[in-house]
């Protein structure tokens, strides 16, 4: 049955009240105060603890999005617990929407990267659509910049390759994002980063019968993205991430845009201001890769996430002491224990698996490379700290040699 949860209107009580859907437009009395107020569509919160949706039942509220509401709630049987993204009534009553929504959901959910928040089911029960997702224990990229301004240099160089491995993985699978930006990028306590909402169409309102959808944020979207919602490459998606990143170390959006319109008409002109203007800590080598994936032209950016990994390796090459050329890196903070990613297979053939993506023109790369060619996974995978000593192989045998030799000399001797 479907509760939902309103809070008093008395402003001394604000008891929280769990009234069943039938409820919806009469008059409750709080069972504390006595207070009589009516329950509308613009005092509901959402579902009440105990709601069940599906084979899921409600726990509590998390966040709030253009689409819905997201809840956590508990899997039946599995025991699991999951983020449920609710579509908004009006969404769920628009058939093309609908439409569009549950085809996106299903590629969505055909992808499994551990830097991708996993999309398990979409369900329609009782009126309303929701799909179901894993539940990332953290919080947005947002949130974090919001509390701190900006990031340091090697945490948010570690989210970034991650970042990267994430896009690198839809990219296999031809999905685009279309709306990356640090309130879609979710970062767990262990230090693992997901991106989140791939492929959903986000609706704006309702135009007519149809809703009109956009995919992107003015601040973070491309100049032809701008022009074409819906004909972009991973190019775009490449443009975003620059753009979450340039914010994510200087503490401010590369270009503050407010509408679509402005993003065609002012960004192909407007001046980027360098990323080390604001914070010289920023290594040249990162600043510069950031500001190429920010470049208006298409051609002059990175044309796949693989050649981005290579050259966030160089970057990660010379943030490490003692590996690599020496270059200017200012100061930056160590990797705290069990800080780094797990789980990474190398050459667990996360890269591109053909070439070109017929997104676009010039989408693929001039020569297929895999997506993480670069190295990075292997270190993170065994969790050693960049530029730490590592024993070549020909010194293990060497010193495995001499250990025996020994032991048949001394053989010798005793007899
Ligand atoms: N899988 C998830 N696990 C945990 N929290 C989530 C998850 N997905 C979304 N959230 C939370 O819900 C909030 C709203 O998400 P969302 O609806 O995707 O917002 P938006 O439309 O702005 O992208 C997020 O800011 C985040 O705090
Ligand atoms: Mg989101």
């Amino acid at each position: 049955m479907i509760e939902f949860l309103v809070h008093c209107g008395n402003p001394k009580c604000q008891q929280g009240l769990s009234c069943p859907k039938e409820l919806m437009d009469k008059e409750v009395q709080c069972p504390k105060c006595g207070f009589l107020m009516l329950v509308t569509a613009g005092n509901i919160e959402g579902f009440a603890p105990g709601t069940r949706l599906g084979q899921y039942t409600v726990s509590t509220k998390i966040g709030e999005g253009s689409m819905g509401r997201v809840y956590e709630a508990v899997q039946d049987g599995l025991n699991r617990r999951v983020a449920l993204k609710v579509l908004r009534g009006r969404f769920a009553k628009d058939p093309s929407y609908l439409k569009r929504f549950q085809r996106e959901a299903q590629s969505a959910a055909s992808l499994s990267h551990r830097n991708i928040v996993t999309v398990y089911e979409i369900v329609q029960d009782q009126g309303y659509y929701f799909f179901s997702m894993e539940l990332v224990e953290g919080e947005t990229l947002q949130t974090r910049l919001h509390r701190e301004g900006r990031l340091k240099v090697r945490e948010g160089l570690r989210y970034m390759v991650q970042a990267a491995r994430g896009l690198s993985h839809s990219w296999e699978h031809k999905i685009i994002h279309r709306d990356i930006k640090p309130g879609n990028l979710m970062v767990t306590r262990d230090g693992a980063l997901k991106i989140a909402d791939l492929g959903l169409a986000k609706p704006i309102g309702m135009a007519g019968e149809k809703t009109t959808l956009i995919m992107g944020t003015p601040s973070y979207m491309s100049p032809e993205q701008a022009r074409n919602l819906e004909s972009v490459d991973i190019r775009a998606d490449i443009y975003s991430l620059g753009a979450t990143f340039y914010q994510a170390f200087t503490g401010q959006a590369p270009f503050v845009l407010n509408t679509i319109q402005e993003v065609i008409t002012q960004l192909p002109q407007a001046a980027l201001r360098p990323m080390r203007d604001l914070n010289p800590e920023i290594p040249p080598l990162l600043a510069s890769v950031i500001e190429k994936m920010l470049a208006r032209e298409l051609e002059k950016r990175y044309q796949t996430p693989g050649e981005l990994l290579q050259d966030l390796d160089q970057v990660r090459t010379v943030l490490s002491p003692g590996a690599g050329p020496k270059v200017e890196t200012g100061p930056y903070e160590a990797i705290p224990p069990g800080a780094a990613e797990k789980s990474v297979v190398p050459g667990s053939g996360e890269g591109p698996s053909e070439q070109g993506t017929g997104n676009g023109p010039g989408a693929g790369p001039a020569t297929p490379q895999p997506a993480d060619s670069s190295g990075l996974a292997e270190e993170d995978a065994t969790g050693r700290v960049p530029g730490a000593p590592r024993f070549p192989v020909w010194a293990v045998w060497l010193a495995g040699l001499i250990a025996l030799a020994a032991v048949v000399a001394g053989m010798f001797w005793a007899a």
